[in-house]
């Protein structure tokens, strides 16, 4: 059975089992290797794509209900090489240490700027509440979204 997703605008097509987590057929067959598996769970975030522009957590979706939903993953995001206002702004308040949570923290982010251009730090760090990251205090983070928000 060949299932067809449509990914960062790409037509793609996977032979993966209908049960396998959209985040496995994103790395091993799409080589989109943004998203990360780290709890499996659902509760880390480092998995974070967007599906029909909402921040989902790909290890919790079998790669089957992906068919026929805009997924977009981090590596989606910019254009030409361009970084987005969220990735320039985490650059600018030097936010990233080991990079793990990233990906998906960029992904809830950039759903955050489109959708709450006015969010307040609270709102921020309640948005992040699905992101966890075990190397920051959350601060430069919260920081550089509120910088990428002003400049919008
Ligand atoms: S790996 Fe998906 S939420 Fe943690
Ligand atoms: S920067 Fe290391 S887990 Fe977030």
């Amino acid at each position: 059975m060949v299932l067809t997703l449509t990914v960062n605008g790409d037509h793609r097509a996977s032979v993966a089992d209908p049960v396998t987590p959209l985040v496995d057929v994103l790395r091993e067959e799409f080589h989109l290797t943004g998203a990360k598996p780290v709890c499996r769970e659902g509760f880390c975030g480092a998995c974070m794509v967007l599906v029909n522009d909402k921040p989902t957590p790909s290890c919790l979706m079998p790669v089957a209900l992906a068919q026929g939903s805009d997924i977009r993953t981090v590596e989606g995001l910019g254009s030409g090489g361009t970084l987005t206002a969220i990735q320039a702004a985490l650059e600018a308040c030097d936010a990233v240490q080991c990079g793990m949570c990233f990906p998906g923290m960029v992904v809830t982010l950039t759903h955050l700027l489109a959708t709450s251009p006015e969010a307040t730090r609270d709102e921020i760090r309640a948005a992040l509440s699905g992101n966890i990251c075990r190397c920051t205090g959350y601060e430069r983070i919260v920081d550089a979204t509120l910088s990428a928000l002003a400049v919008k």
